[in-house]
């Protein structure tokens, strides 16, 4: 910053008066050190979109309450809309690092673009925070030091769901789901599961994302008559699917499990057809959790609508962001000194204290939750501080 400063100097003159008379000198010049530049991939448009908001809100949030800087440096942002499309993936995210120069990569919903995200981010070593899409082999066999997730892997909250089905005492069920590999991870954990608790999956049935066309699968469900569906969906195709399971007259026949992307952020659009669902997330509407009160409490006043999960692994994003940058003062080229202070570190999140693993992916409880009215409320805690497997992980 430069400052012209105005300074009195006392000067004696020849009868040896003291006077006292002004002068400019030159400015001084304080360095500031450069912004941190982020770039913030996400959807705006498409199934997505209010995924891509929560987290943004979520996000700003976080740097907002720490006063907009972090290691000593101003955020500064860089918006790209990803439209959830895989295909312009790599390029997007190579714009945001050669056209704007930017630091930091945080992004994204959609696991397919997550991963042509996460190969630029390893080749141009730009730091990657991931604050929703669970894609396995992220955390998994492309494990790296420069790549943090804040949400889940997708195995994660199915293989907790499917538990459940199987804790229910259900014998059979079918998996429906967008054929990608959020669809198909969530498909194997949720399989895991349900097996390891004495279930058997049946029968897949898929449907190309975002493509909502549901009636000739759900007549399928009816005819195969499984004692339960565990589905993955999520955003606006996630409240048209719970429209029409119970429209097809399938809700109160055959139960439907599913980790909680089914339910969150979506049950002003969704009313009578979801209630009762019962879901498995590292989040819920009504914990216990006085830290979440008032992160609930805040979001509110700040954007005028109710948090979800996403806006939570937004909010954790800003936050890890925090930690590292303070850790390695601002040095975002430091990742040896990110991932000594990032991993095992205990975030204390909204969703409760969860650990940063050696994959860099969180270590978390995962609850179980049942819609009631417009809320995904708390019923318990489904599995205690559940760690993916990280397969294929070197780290
Ligand atoms: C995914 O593509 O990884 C994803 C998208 C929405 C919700 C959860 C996961």
């Amino acid at each position: 910053m430069t400052e012209p400063t105005l300074r009195r100097r006392r000067i004696v003159t020849a009868g040896g008066a003291l006077v006292a008379c002004t002068a400019f000198q030159a400015p001084i010049v304080r360095a500031q050190p450069a912004k941190l530049r982020v770039g913030m991939m996400l959807p705006s448009t498409g199934t997505y979109s209010p995924l891509g908001a929560a987290i943004t809100n979520g996000f700003r949030m976080a740097i907002d309450e720490l006063g907009g800087k972090v290691g000593g440096r101003e955020v500064e942002y860089f918006t790209v809309d990803d439209e959830s499309n895989p295909a312009k993936g790599p390029e997007n995210a190579s714009r945001l690092v050669q056209r704007d120069k930017v630091d930091v990569l945080v992004g994204t919903v959609h696991s397919g673009v997550a991963l042509g995200m996460a190969k630029v981010a390893r080749e141009s070593n730009t730091l990657l925070l991931i604050p929703n899409a669970g894609a396995d082999d992220i955390t998994g066999p492309m494990c790296s030091p420069g790549i943090y997730r804040t949400s889940f892997s997708n195995w994660q909250p199915s293989y907790a769901a499917g538990a459940v089905a199987a804790q229910k005492k259900h014998k059979t069920a079918v998996w429906i789901s967008w054929k990608y590999a959020a669809g198909e991870e969530a498909g194997r954990g949720f399989k895991e599961g349900f097996e390891k608790g004495g279930g058997k999956i049946v029968k897949e049935l898929w449907l190309p994302f975002p493509r909502e066309e549901f009636q000739a699968l759900l007549s399928e469900i009816a005819s195969l008559k499984p004692d339960a569906v565990g589905c993955f969906f999520a955003g606006a195709g996630a409240a048209k699917f719970i429209k029409d399971y119970a429209g097809a007259g399938l809700k109160e026949k055959i139960p439907l499990y599913s980790a909680g992307f089914l339910t969150d952020g979506v049950l002003q659009a969704v009313k009578a057809e979801a209630q009762g669902l019962l879901t498995t997330l590292h989040y819920a509407d009504s914990l216990p959790i006085r830290r979440d009160e008032d992160f609930r409490r805040k979001y509110a006043v700040t954007f005028k609508l109710q948090p979800d999960v996403y806006a939570v692994q937004g909010y954790d994003a800003g936050l890890l962001l925090g930690q590292a940058m303070t850790a390695v003062r601002g040095d975002v080229s430091n990742k040896a000194g990110i991932a000594k202070a990032l991993e095992g570190t205990v975030v204390d999140s909204p969703r409760g204290k969860w650990t940063m693993s050696k994959a860099h992916n969180p270590v978390q409880d995962i609850y179980l939750r049942e819609v009631v009215g417009e809320q995904n409320k708390y019923v318990s805690v489904a599995m205690k501080q559940l760690a993916d497997p990280a397969r294929g992980c070197k780290a």
